[in-house]
């Protein structure tokens, strides 16, 4: 059974338009596949502070030598969420840009999760692997304005490439998206219009999942 880790990156619940379109893509994936969903909710769930105990503990761990108890504790409890979120073979992420970039819950998901040995690797004369590899994810952009090539406001979108660079470097290379925008500056008509678009777009990719 495939186990999927949806991540929920807004704090809006059932107003926000990215969970709206995540939440429709799982339920349309559900129909079709016998899945696990385990959900991470980044606003409602909590998460542990990578913290100077938690580099502490990392760093006694990759250099070796002595670790404090405390520092031992603030790392495992990072290793947990490394855990659960190597456990999924696909991931479904709802993503809305904040200030040309991610939402400071979601860095902190990617801040606890990249870390050497466990989601990538570094080789001298090699560099770089991921580790993640053969794992499929799904996301959705969400955006108030609009970062088309004619808008004069690609440059700004530091949401898009930036998530997809970070999966990349852990070896998620296998993603599929959709681009919701926009969400406010067109008005409430065209944004409802283009989140009835933007689900039907997720729909099409459920088949190629
Ligand atoms: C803190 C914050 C920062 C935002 N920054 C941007 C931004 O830089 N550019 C933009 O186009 N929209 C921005 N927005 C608007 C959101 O991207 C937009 O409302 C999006 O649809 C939110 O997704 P959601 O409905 O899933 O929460 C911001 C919203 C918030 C709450």
């Amino acid at each position: 059974m495939n186990k999927i880790l949806y991540v929920k990156g807004s704090p809006m619940g059932e107003l926000s338009s990215s969970i709206a379109v995540a939440s429709s893509f799982v339920k349309a994936y559900r129909e079709k596949h016998a899945i696990e969903v385990d959900t991470l909710d980044l606003f409602a769930d909590s998460l542990p502070e990578f913290d100077r105990a938690a580099a502490n503990g990392k760093y006694a761990l990759l250099h070796g030598g002595a670790v404090q108890e405390e520092d031992a504790a603030a790392w495992r409890k990072v290793e947990q969420v490394i855990r659960r979120f190597k456990n999924a073979d696909k991931y479904v992420f709802s993503v809305p840009m904040w200030n040309f970039g991610i939402p400071y819950r979601l860095k902190q998901l990617l801040d606890l999760v990249i870390q050497p040995g466990s989601t990538f690797s570094y080789e001298p004369g090699k560099g770089y692997s991921g580790l993640l590899t053969g794992k499929k994810a799904f996301v959705i952009y969400s955006r108030g304005g609009e970062y088309t090539a004619d808008s004069g406001a690609a440059a700004y979108d530091m949401q898009k490439p930036y998530f997809e660079l970070a999966l990349g470097f852990m070896g998620i290379s296998d993603v599929v998206s959709v681009v919701l925008e926009p969400t406010l500056a067109g008005g409430p008509q065209v944004s409802s219009e283009k989140l009835q678009i933007a689900i039907a777009k997720a729909g099409k990719l459920v088949d190629e999942f």
